[in-house]
């Protein structure tokens, strides 16, 4: 199956810029702090990967998966972890890296599951945000890119597990809509 896609809805360039302004922002706020980055998989792989590059204090990698029960373009409600940390983060400053925050249900469900955990602190950085899409108001700490409310795909987004190494993001026209 081919897809054509229009043109890029974030370019690669703007991408990196964004990303190096974002690294020194949160090395800015992380200097003399314990900072463990989370990555929430499969979506952020790719950012996470470039975000982490682009922060220059010393910092511990770590991830864990979530599924949100639903099919193709539309978030169900249910959020799930798949996997869980292996890092202690009890007292430390996690991040939690996204790739995209939509209805922000699965924000809502991480800072809560890993809050039981007693991190020192828990902040919230995203390549992209939905915020016409959002039925939760979450806080993010950190914002890449505001998006309209199109379904994209590539750097890491997916439909249906396909198109996540497209290094650029485009907006995926399927018949199926979101409401
Ligand atoms: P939530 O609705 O904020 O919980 O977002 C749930 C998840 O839906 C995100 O982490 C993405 O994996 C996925 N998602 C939401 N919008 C898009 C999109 O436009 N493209 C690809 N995945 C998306
Ligand atoms: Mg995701």
């Amino acid at each position: 199956m081919e897809r054509i896609f229009g043109r890029p809805i974030v370019t690669q360039e703007e991408m990196r810029a964004r990303i190096r302004e974002l690294g020194k922002q949160i090395t800015a706020d992380y200097t003399g702090k314990d900072l463990v980055l989370v990555g929430v998989l499969k979506g952020a792989y790719a950012f996470y990967a470039d975000l982490a590059r682009a922060i220059r204090v010393p910092l511990r990698v770590d991830f864990l998966m979530v599924t949100s029960y639903g099919s193709r373009t539309k978030t169900s409600g249910k959020v799930k972890m798949v996997t869980e940390l292996t890092e202690e983060i009890k007292g430390k400053d996690v991040l939690l890296v996204e790739d995209i925050v939509d209805s922000g249900l699965t924000v809502q469900y991480l800072l809560k599951t890993l809050g039981k955990k007693k991190p020192r602190s828990i902040k919230v950085c995203t390549l992209l945000s939905k915020p016409e899409r959002r039925t939760i108001d979450v806080t993010i700490d950190y914002e890449g890119f505001r998006i309209p409310n199109k379904y994209v795909v590539g750097y890491g987004l997916d439909y249906q597990q396909e198109y996540r190494n497209l290094p650029y993001l485009a907006v995926l026209d399927v018949a199926e809509d979101q409401e």
